[in-house]
C-alpha cells in the first residue's frame, strides 16, 4: 500500500498523545519503526529515504563523499578563519576552534529560556564583534559554514539530552509541532516521518525520524541544505507558509530531531538528489 491510500488511518494514529516526557517519546517511535520495519537497523535511519530503498542506497554510496562537498568545505573554512576587522575569527569564538561541538547543538540558554542552534551562536559570534550577522537561511555563508564546523564533528555522537524540566518543555513544544497536521494537505511531519516512514511517497521512500539531524547539511544540487531549511522545504511540501528561516519554530524543530537522533554518529555533507 502506497503512502496517500493509508493516509485516513495514519492520522488517527497521529494525534499527538499526552505529554510523556522525552524518553518515552523517543521510546515509542523506535518501537513503532522497528515494529514496521524490522529490517532496517535504526543506525540506518539516517541514510534517509535510502534506509528503505536499495536502488537510492546504491546512488548514495556512488555519491560519497558528494562530489560538491569539498568546495563547500573549503567556503566554509574560509568564513570559519576569516579575520574580523578587530583580528578575530569565528573559529576564536568556540572551544577547540569549534572542533567537536557541533554533537551538543542545539543547546539551551538557560538565562533566555531559548533553544540555541549553531546557526545562533554564529550570529552570537559575528554580533559580539561588530560583525554584519549572516542569513540564517543563506546556503552561500551560513550553509557552508555549518557544512565546516560540522565536519569538524564527524563521527561524534549527537549528544542533545534533555535532562531539566527547561529541556523537556522545549522537546515538547518540537514534538507538539512536528506532530501537528498544517497546510493545505493537512500532513503533519509525523504522518511521513513516523507513522509512514519507509512507505513511499511518489517515487521517494519516506526517511525515518530519528535519522534526521545526523547527516546535515544535506548536499542537494551543489547547495548545502541544513536541517532548518530541510524543514521549510518540508512544511512547502506540505502546503504550509514555512515558519521564517531562524525562527524560535524551527529552533524547536531542530532541538526536537537532535534529541531524537542523540547517539547517532554525526556525518555531515550526505548527499541527496533533488
Ligand atoms: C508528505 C510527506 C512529508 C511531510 C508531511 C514532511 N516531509 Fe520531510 N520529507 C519528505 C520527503 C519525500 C523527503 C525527501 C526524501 C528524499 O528524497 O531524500 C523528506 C525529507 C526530510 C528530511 C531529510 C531526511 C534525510 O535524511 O534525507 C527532514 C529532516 C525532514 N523531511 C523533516 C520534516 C519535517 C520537520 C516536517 C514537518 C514540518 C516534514 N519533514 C514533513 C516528506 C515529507
Amino acid at each position: 500500500m502506497r503512502f496517500p491510500e493509508i493516509l485516513a488511518a495514519a492520522f488517527i494514529a497521529c494525534v499527538p498523545a499526552a505529554h510523556a516526557g522525552a524518553d518515552a517519546v523517543r521510546a515509542d517511535i523506535a518501537a513503532r519503526l522497528a515494529a514496521a520495519h524490522p529490517g532496517v537497523a535504526p543506525a540506518d535511519y539516517a541514510l534517509g529515504a535510502a534506509a528503505f530503498d536499495a536502488e537510492r542506497r546504491a546512488q548514495l554510496e556512488a555519491n560519497t563523499p558528494a562530489p560538491e562537498a569539498a568546495g563547500i568545505l573549503a567556503e566554509g573554512k574560509r568564513l570559519w578563519t576569516r579575520k574580523f576587522r578587530n583580528g578575530r575569527s569565528l573559529a576564536q569564538c568556540f572551544p577547540n576552534g569549534g572542533r567537536r561541538i557541533a554533537a551538543a547543538y542545539p543547546q539551551l540558554d538557560l538565562k533566555a529560556k531559548r533553544v540555541v542552534t549553531l546557526e545562533t551562536a554564529v550570529n552570537q559570534c559575528l554580533r559580539t564583534h561588530g560583525e554584519p550577522i549572516l542569513e540564517t537561511g543563506d546556503a552561500a555563508a551560513m550553509g557552508a559554514i555549518l557544512a565546516y564546523v560540522r565536519s569538524l564533528a564527524e563521527g561524534q555522537k549527537i549528544a542533545v539530552r534533555i535532562a531539566s524540566p527547561l529541556a523537556e518543555e522545549r522537546f515538547e513544544q518540537g514534538r507538539r509541532l512536528y506532530y501537528t497536521r498544517m497546510g493545505q494537505q493537512n500532513y503533519a511531519c509525523a504522518s511521513c516521518h513516523v507513522q509512514n516512514a519507509g512507505r513511499h511517497f511518489g517515487d521517494v521512500a519516506l526517511p525515518a525520524a530519528p535519522g534526521a539531524a545526523s547527516r546535515w547539511p544535506f548536499v542537494r544540487e551543489g547547495r548545502a541544505v541544513s536541517l532548518q531549511a530541510q524543514v521549510r522545504e518540508c512544511l512547502e511540501r506540505m502546503g504550509a507558509a514555512p515558519f521564517p528561516a531562524g525562527s524560535d519554530e524551527l529552533a524547536q524543530f531542530d532541538y526536537f530531531l537532535s534529541a531524537l537522533a542523540t547517539g547517532q554518529t554525526i556525518r555531515p555533507n550526505a548527499w541527496r538528489p533533488r
